[in-house]
């Protein structure tokens, strides 16, 4: 079988690591990929977004099955594009992408669906949204959501009236993520620990993965920017087996049963971010694919092949099952200084072998230069995930590993999993 798996990250990487232990597969693709991927996959230099591009590319290779990393395409409609090709893949269609696409979307769904949700109000024109602002009928903090994508960074927790208003200002005046912004979403702020929930899906059934929280701020104690992730662990220390039941009555359950009433006919994953809050498990947002860095401790602790359960999905009927390992996994994510703002990139990368067969190291930002050289190449360069019976030896084993990758500018967390 020959597989294409598109996307540049580290949960790109992750996916072609897993994908290339299937016995089934004989050959993989990356689109575009990275320096870590090459040595799984042969990287081809065609972007996401270039459709056109990817499906000649597919025809032209024979591919059996794409996988797709990141929801910018899936939001766009690749998925849409494919099956009229006839080429098999995994990842929702538009009217299933929407979930993530348009948080406004999302939070109909839930409200309509009973799914547990902080109260939010919409706001299609700025004069609107800073009256209710002005109006005192809110409390701070309160959290302001560009309707539409805006690469992990639409989301503003406004801790007073007067970030509230500027985050207005800049989303639908100065449009600060272009027709993203246009529309928000103004909602309740909810006190509570995150959790990330994945499931894999047809549409009608649905397999759940193992669970993880992923740590979002660039700083310890949880502390400056939202970052893409900074690093993830899993299972979620604060999911029990009771939470994990309520998650599934309260959650995937009237999840599913929406996209049955609605008739979205839903393919690929849905990755449910939480809040545990003492009132239960809230949902945040979906997401209509994989988390990164949740796939890097996700993926090492599914112990059977996953290709042909992606297979069976992509196919129209689920099947198969999720073998856990009873492992923790936790993944530490080494950044370029200055990320998630501007920083440089072209450093190189010293990358020992691992010592440890329990570790696995995934690229991110990574390429070779003209020299062969490995150097950075983007704002989270490498991460490293280790897996041990107990959550401190995760952690020992995967700082002790990450220390001993080297370039310039490098910056992580020392508190992944510690918290
Ligand atoms: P989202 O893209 O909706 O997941 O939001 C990004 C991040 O903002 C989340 O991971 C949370 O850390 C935070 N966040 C979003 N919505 C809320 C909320 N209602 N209350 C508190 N924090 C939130
Ligand atoms: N780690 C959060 C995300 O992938 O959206």
């Amino acid at each position: 079988m020959k597989v294409l798996v598109i996307g540049s990250g580290g949960r790109e990487h992750a996916l072609t690591w897993k994908i290339s232990q299937s016995p089934l597969v004989d050959k993989i693709y990356c689109a575009p990929g990275n320096a870590g991927i090459s040595s799984l996959a042969e990287c081809v230099d065609i972007k996401p977004n270039d459709f056109d591009g990817l499906i000649d590319f597919a025809k032209k290779n024979n591919i059996d099955l794409t996988v797709v990393g990141p929801e910018q395409p899936l939001v766009d409609g690749i998925a849409d594009r494919f099956e009229e090709e006839g080429l098999l893949i995994y990842g929702p269609k538009k009217e299933g992408a929407i979930l993530e696409g348009s948080k406004i979307f999302a939070k109909k769904f839930m409200q309509k669906h009973n799914i547990p949700t902080a109260k939010y109000v919409v706001f299609e024109n700025p004069v609107d949204a800073r009256n209710y602002i002005g109006s005192g009928e809110i409390t701070c903090p309160t959290v302001i959501k560009a309707d539409g994508l805006a690469a992990g960074k639409g989301v503003v927790i406004c801790e007073n009236m007067v970030q509230g208003m500027n985050a207005i200002t800049e989303l639908m005046e100065n449009k600060k993520f272009g027709k993203a912004g246009e529309k928000i979403v103004l909602e309740e702020f909810l006190v509570g620990w995150e959790a990330s929930i994945h499931i894999i899906t047809d549409g009608k059934d649905y397999l759940i993965l193992p669970c993880a929280k992923d740590h979002k701020k660039i700083y310890d104690g949880e502390k400056g920017p939202n970052t893409g992730g900074m690093g993830a662990v899993s299972p979620s220390p604060q999911i029990d087996a009771t939470m994990n039941e309520t998650i599934k009555t309260k959650i995937i359950e009237p999840f599913m049963e929406g996209l049955k009433k609605e008739g979205i006919n839903f393919k690929g994953t849905v990755f449910f971010g939480l809040m545990l809050t003492k009132k239960g498990p809230y949902v945040l947002e979906f997401n209509v694919r994989f988390g990164d860095p949740e796939t890097q401790v996700i993926l090492p602790r599914v112990e059977n092949d996953i290709v042909p359960i992606l297979y069976s999905v992509a196919k129209g009927k689920l099947e198969g099952d999720i073998k856990m390992s009873p492992n923790v996994a936790v993944n530490v994510v080494a950044v370029s200084r200055g990320y998630p703002g501007k920083y440089e990139k072209g450093f190189e990368i010293s990358l020992p072998e691992p010592t440890s067969s329990n570790i696995t190291v995934f690229h991110a930002g990574t390429k070779f230069n003209d020299e062969g050289k490995l150097i950075t190449n983007g704002g989270r360069v490498i991460s490293v995930t280790a897996l041990a019976p107990d959550i401190e030896s995760a952690r020992k084993e995967a700082y002790g590993s990450l220390k001993q990758i080297k370039f310039k500018g490098m910056f992580f967390r020392k508190d992944i999993a510690a918290l």
